[in-house]
């Protein structure tokens, strides 16, 4: 059988990369890319940051349920002064694929003036605007919520970078297609979707949350259904390309979500399952796709199948 060249080349706006795997904010630290092999992952997004630095809920904070995780880390982080100062150094020495900042800011102003320091910086292909966490007050999932707001936030943003502004979407909506062509039409260049959903659990004995914040984030092969379904509407709303997350543990899963409209995917969960999850999902989708004799990127979007 003949080999297909590069069949899970990807592209995200300017960016080309050799693998349309990546990881998910907040779910693989630095450590992590010991385990694995770099050339098996597109981009790296990391944990997100917000202006100043949050320590984020009391503990316990995460929760293991029966089909997936609870958390409620509160987007624990060093705030941006010392991301630029302490941690991007290190991203940047240790990272041979693109760095794609995930950053939430409180206000309009607050996200621009983010943008505008990291814009000073080398060594960042992208952004991921975080408006979707569902675990901190007053940011995050507020501003994901309004396409309104989602789309004066990317209007403002855009026109601050040449890089990829890849805008974070939040399951907790009532139409995702609308706050994601609300982002495209303010000039996103990527969506990504989808954050966490609100889960929670009570220790049946003595009624006890087991999250010390009580309602968290919920992730993992609980919500893969919810995210699948997601990802297809909002790939029928918008012509930008689209990474989906939810409940991807293996590269059945994940295939599942390229003939949804997903043009990269990314893993949250299954990193703290298993580590090599990104080389073993990567070499499942060189094999399928050589197997099929078909590039991944013909296969996006094609939710109904392939001729012949
Ligand atoms: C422990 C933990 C921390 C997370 N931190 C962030 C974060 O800082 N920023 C963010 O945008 N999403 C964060 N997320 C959400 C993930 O990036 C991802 O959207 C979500 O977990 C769904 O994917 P999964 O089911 O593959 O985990 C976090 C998830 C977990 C489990």
């Amino acid at each position: 059988m003949e080999q297909i060249l590069n069949p899970l080349q990807t592209s995200l706006g300017l960016l080309t990369m050799n693998s349309p795997v990546t990881v998910a904010s907040g779910t693989f630290a630095l450590e992590n890319l010991d385990f694995i092999d770099q050339e098996h992952l597109g981009a790296y997004v990391c944990k997100t940051i917000t202006r100043y630095p949050k320590k984020g809920n009391p503990p316990p904070r995460l929760y293991e349920t029966e089909a997936g995780l609870l958390n409620s880390i509160g987007l624990q982080n060093p705030g941006l002064d010392k991301f630029i100062e302490e941690e991007l150094p290190t991203l940047k020495e240790k990272l041979t694929v693109p760095l794609i900042v995930s950053f939430s800011g409180s206000s309009f102003a607050e996200f621009a003036q983010m943008l505008e320091a990291l814009e000073k910086q080398e060594g960042i292909a992208g952004y991921e605007l975080n408006v979707s966490c569902p675990n901190v007050e007053n940011e995050g999932i507020t501003f994901g919520i309004d396409p309104d707001v989602v789309y004066k936030l990317c209007a403002l943003l855009s026109p601050l970078t040449n890089r990829e502004l890849i805008v974070k979407l939040t399951p907790n909506v009532t139409d995702i297609g609308v706050i994601a062509k609300a982002a495209e039409d303010g000039g996103a260049t990527a969506i990504s979707l989808i954050n966490t959903i609100w889960g929670m659990a009570i220790d049946y004995r003595n009624g006890r949350s087991m999250l010390k914040k009580g309602i968290g984030g919920y992730s993992g092969i609980g919500i893969k259904p919810l995210a699948l379904a997601l990802t297809y509407r909002a790939a029928q709303a918008i012509k930008i390309p689209l990474i989906a997350m939810g409940g991807i543990y293996n590269w059945q899963d994940a295939l599942e979500f390229f003939w949804a409209g997903a043009s990269m995917i990314a893993l949250g969960t299954a990193n703290f399952i298993d580590p090599k999850a990104v080389d073993k999902i990567y070499d499942g989708l060189a094999s399928f796709c050589q197997k099929k004799q078909v590039p991944l990127k013909e296969i996006v979007g094609k939710v109904n199948g392939l001729t012949g």
